[in-house]
């Protein structure tokens, strides 16, 4: 029988995922602020700015939110501003994160708090940033006074987003701060943030027993650019473990494996997560390279045209599949529920991202209607925000902003993902307004 609709599990969270760096706007006192504003750091040499002005008016947002039907918002909170010194709270950050967790409810958007999203506050960088073996006790305690000043308003909450491309842009590539290139010191700040994970998950369990925790991974599907070459697929491989299975591994397995650790047992670490946040963006093709140490051998070559994202991020590919494999992956190693914590593409012009968004959205439904549990979907992002170090040059919104005047635009991509979420399913009506040429990857039979 052909399928008509792809229908979602019941009480399915239908989202969109931001950042408090990324959204907020005129967040100071971190250590991305002061990186963003030395020359050359930023690709367009623009700065955060007053980003999406959600400090001020977040509200505004997430009116726009409810009316395009969404039921769950994935929201950052800022650590510099909750612990601007060390040991010192802010009552008022506090209070306005309250603010913000009420009108999401006042909505209905159920809430999802990301504790640490690649930004530090300046104290923390100033004592040695991740690389200092105490990150892990100061985040716990953050962790704690958050979870105990907001746990009313949130049950759901991710702790440290992607720790592998932190570590990696931070330590290893040195592009987003402290810019360091040293791989020694990116495994070091992998372990600390492991750590601080599960330091973190328990402080909240400690005060709230019935929060769900998850980490928020990035996994990006590599593949050997050439599959006949042994070397490609060898470097390939190493590079997927690693960046994507490693952390995962240690807080389900409780062991941190080689080259981050020895593999030994630790109780902490074992079982640290109830869910896992999987953030997929694309497929990614790797080759040998001989002279790159500093990268295991392995460097990523050109995609094909066909299926290349836009500019600047041409060396990715659009490759719904992905998702599926890596949730049928999780599902089958661990058994864990998944909430899809990112998924989006950079498409100023809206055109591609119809498409992308179904394509994705159809493979996640394969993969629950083979028994996978996943929960919710969280879009990348609701309105453009700022990049890091791509700056402004990268639109990932579903509704547009010009940062200058702050004026916004419902885009297509919107409307459809309002109407799925409004559904709980794709239709073939969807896609046939939407994206008619995705329609035989979307409905199968
Ligand atoms: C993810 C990050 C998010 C944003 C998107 C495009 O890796 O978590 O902040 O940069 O990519």
């Amino acid at each position: 029988m052909s399928e008509r609709r792809l229908n979602f599990p019941d009480g399915f969270l239908w989202g969109a995922a931001t950042s408090a760096h990324q959204n907020e706007g005129d967040n100071r006192n971190n250590d991305f602020w002061a990186w963003e504003h030395i020359p050359g750091h930023v690709a367009d040499q623009t700065t955060s700015g007053s980003a999406c002005d959600w400090w001020l008016r977040a509200e505004e947002d997430f009116d726009r939110a409810a009316s395009l039907h969404l039921n769950a918002l994935r929201i950052g909170v800022e650590w510099s501003r909750i612990e601007p010194e060390p040991g010192n709270w802010d009552s008022g950050a506090i209070d306005r994160y309250r603010e913000m967790l009420k009108a999401l409810h006042s909505r209905n958007i159920s809430p999802m708090i990301t504790l640490h999203h690649f930004t530090n506050p300046l104290w923390l960088r100033d004592k040695g940033g991740w690389t200092n073996a105490q990150a892990a006790e100061f985040f716990a305690r953050y962790a704690k006074r958050v979870a105990a000043s907001l746990g009313d308003l949130c049950r759901m909450w991710c702790t440290i987003n992607e720790p592998n491309v932190y570590a990696a842009y931070a330590y290893l590539l040195g592009s987003w701060p402290p810019g360091e290139t040293n791989i020694q010191k990116s495994f070091v700040a992998t372990r600390h943030l492991t750590y601080a994970h599960a330091a973190a998950y328990h402080a909240i369990k400690e005060i709230q027993p019935h929060a769900q925790i998850g980490l928020v991974q990035h996994m990006a599907d590599f593949h050997p650019s050439n599959a006949r070459s042994w070397p490609n697929r060898w470097v390939t491989g190493i590079r997927s473990t690693i960046f994507n299975w490693r952390i995962v591994e240690a807080v389900l397995e409780g062991r941190l494996k080689f080259p981050l650790g020895l593999g030994k047992l630790r109780e902490n670490l074992y079982k640290s997560n109830d869910y896992l946040g999987l953030n997929y963006y694309g497929r990614h093709l790797v080759k040998f390279n001989p002279r790159s140490l500093a990268t295991l051998f392995a460097e990523e070559a050109q995609a094909a045209a066909e299926v290349a994202w836009p500019e600047p991020w041409t060396d990715r590919e659009i490759y719904p599949e992905g998702i599926y494999h890596f949730i049928r992956n999780i599902h089958k190693r661990y058994r864990i529920p998944v909430y899809v914590t990112e998924n989006g593409m950079a498409d100023a012009d809206d055109t591609i991202r119809p498409g992308y968004i179904l394509t994705h959205l159809a493979a996640v439904w394969r993969a629950l209607a083979e028994g996978a549990d996943v929960r919710g979907y969280y879009y990348w992002t609701l309105v453009d925000n700022y990049e890091w170090t791509e700056g402004w040059t990268t639109r990932f919104g579903l509704v547009s902003l010009n940062p200058q005047t702050q004026k916004r635009s419902i885009l297509r991509s919107a409307e459809l993902f309002s109407e799925i979420a409004g559904e709980n399913a794709i239709t073939r009506e969807m896609v046939e307004n939407y994206a008619p040429a995705a329609m035989a990857q979307v409905f199968r039979k």
